[in-house]
């Protein structure tokens, strides 16, 4: 062989190499169920013919969908029959059962996504937008079959500690879409801030959303105190019945239920700073400390207490369709109570026995009030202690123990356990050299390693694990690029662990994958 034509053939196969990958380079994430290699290559050279065989407002988002994203598409010509992306409803046995899975095909011709439902469609437009990225516009032939593992893939942000704004929150809510992430748990009302409008208390957010101290950790060291929004130094801020109905809406053009999250009957500072008479003494409050308190808690034995929350329930209702409404329950003392005239006279005519059963008494309340619109009851994994409500769901946080018990008691549940999950916490021993966190030590190795079927459960208990869900709190987290530090690349661990079967789980492998993903961010800023 000629040198010059040698080296013209080192040069194409070198070029080739670069540029054609075959399907065993997916560097899709999550990892999808099945990838079977196909023959040749399906090459962008110009706009694909899009075709959506789904009913006019589903074929209607999901092409307005598309042209958000980097996949150029023309809708002249449905019917083309090569340079084509169709996406197709359909009941074919052959895609998986689950409404959120899909079949990706990708030949020289053309692409096909089919779904049984409109989000397995949405899924499928995801795992091709990763293959465009990576491959850029030739795309190795192939054909992926995916389905979740978990119907509930779950996210936790706290706005009360610090606040977001509401572009923060989309940017969210997008970065949890290409994940494949389908639940926002919003954490609303707490000790630091109070962040929803409610038209029936507007002290909640006149006062409650205010304070002096511009970070959680400035407010706490000055004395935690709340103060109007129209004074100068006030800080913090709350979301409008408008920006929430904005957010609920655009998460839900991703397929992305928002979950409120209300706190009662604890970390109700905010509450009780606005309205004295929430709480067991009714004195105007005065916040001391927001860690280690006993008076933050609702009066259980007062009815005005019932008729606050079940206005706030109602308004919240009206504005976020979820199944669920979330209403904490977490680490609410008895000490309060325990001296509490109303409530003794509470305990005495329900006859419970113990403070603690006024805790269930409270929970239980409430979820008859919200089944009866048609809602569910969610709460952390305290909601468990006196007694669990008839139908609550429990998110088990303080490790798996609560969602374990739960499972044994035929209730739904969602693992979110500190120790895997906790966003929060450092991902390096050397903390000195971290931005804040809460604690703990949480490498992204962990986070991928979880397991959340837990093996003391039998078949049919494990039936009730619903869905995994990680939790960012906020409390030393005030900006945007501290947030992302602290969730990227966990969130990439994470979904792994909700969508991807066990089986398909390799830390390698995903290690090897991950690089991809600093574009994106990249691009997300
Ligand atoms: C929690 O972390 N207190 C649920
Ligand atoms: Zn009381």
């Amino acid at each position: 062989m000629r040198p010059l034509r040698s080296l013209f053939l080192w040069a194409a196969a070198a070029l080739c190499l670069a540029a054609c990958g075959t399907a065993s380079d997916d560097a899709v994430i999550p990892h999808p169920a099945s990838v079977e290699e196909l023959p040749g290559s399906f090459r962008i050279h110009a706009p694909m013919a899009l075709s959506v065989e789904a009913p006019v407002e589903a074929a209607e988002a999901l092409t307005g969908y598309l042209k958000t994203t980097p996949l150029p598409i023309d809708t002249a010509e449905p019917d083309a029959a090569k340079n084509y992306l169709r996406l197709e409803l359909s009941d074919d046995e052959r895609i998986p059962a689950s409404e959120e899975g899909y079949v990706l095909s990708v030949r020289p011709a053309g692409i096909t996504i089919a779904a049984r439902g409109e989000a397995g469609l949405f899924y499928g437009l995801q795992t091709l937008l990763q293959l465009h990225e990576q491959f850029g516009s030739r795309i190795p032939a192939q054909r992926i079959v995916d389905a979740p593992r978990f119907a509930y893939r779950g996210l936790h942000l706290d706005v009360s500690r610090n606040f977001f704004d509401k572009e923060f929150v989309k940017k969210q809510l997008r970065m949890m879409a290409s994940l494949k992430l389908n639940r926002l748990h919003w954490h609303l009302t707490d000790g630091a801030g109070w962040r929803i409008q409610i038209d029936r208390y507007p002290l909640l957010t006149e006062v409650a959303a205010w304070r002096r101290g511009a970070t959680w950790q400035q407010w706490r060291d000055g004395g935690a105190k709340y103060c109007r929004f129209d004074d100068p130094e006030a800080s913090g801020g709350y979301y409008t019945k408008e920006e929430i109905r904005e957010v609920v809406a655009y998460a839900d053009s991703l397929h992305i239920t928002v979950i409120p999250e209300i706190e009662f009957p604890g970390h109700a500072v905010g509450a009780l700073a606005s309205y004295p008479w929430l709480g067991c003494t009714g004195e105007q409050y005065e916040v001391r400390q927001t860690w280690d308190i006993d008076d933050r808690v609702f009066c259980i034995g007062k009815e005005t207490t019932f008729e606050f929350i079940e206005g706030v329930l109602e308004e919240v209702v009206g504005l976020f369709p979820s199944e669920y409404i979330h209403i904490g329950g977490d680490e609410c003392p008895t000490v309060m109570w325990e001296k509490c005239p109303h409530c003794k006279a509470r305990m005495k005519a329900e006859g419970l026995r113990r403070p603690r059963q006024l805790q269930n008494y409270a929970t239980a309340r409430v979820e008859k009030f919200l089944n009866a619109r048609g809602r569910r009851l969610i709460g952390w994994d305290e909601i468990l202690e006196g007694g669990l409500a008839p139908n609550a769901t429990v998110m088990s946080w303080r490790g798996e123990s609560g969602g374990i018990e739960a499972a044994k008691q035929k209730h739904d549940v969602i693992m979110t356990p500190n120790t895997y999950l906790y966003f929060d916490y450092y991902q390096a021993k050397d903390t000195e050299n971290e931005p804040f966190g809460i604690g703990g030590y949480l490498p992204m190795e962990r986070v991928y390693s979880y397991e959340p079927m837990p093996a003391s459960l039998t078949p049919e208990e494990q039936q009730y694990i619903k869905g995994v869900q990680a939790n960012l709190w906020t409390e030393y987290i005030a900006t945007f690029s501290h947030a992302q530090y602290m969730v990227l690349p966990r969130w990439a661990a994470l979904c792994e662990v909700q969508w991807s079967t066990p089986d398909k789980k390799n830390y390698e492998d995903f290690l090897s994958r991950l690089p991809r993903l600093i574009k994106w961010y990249d691009a997300e800023g």
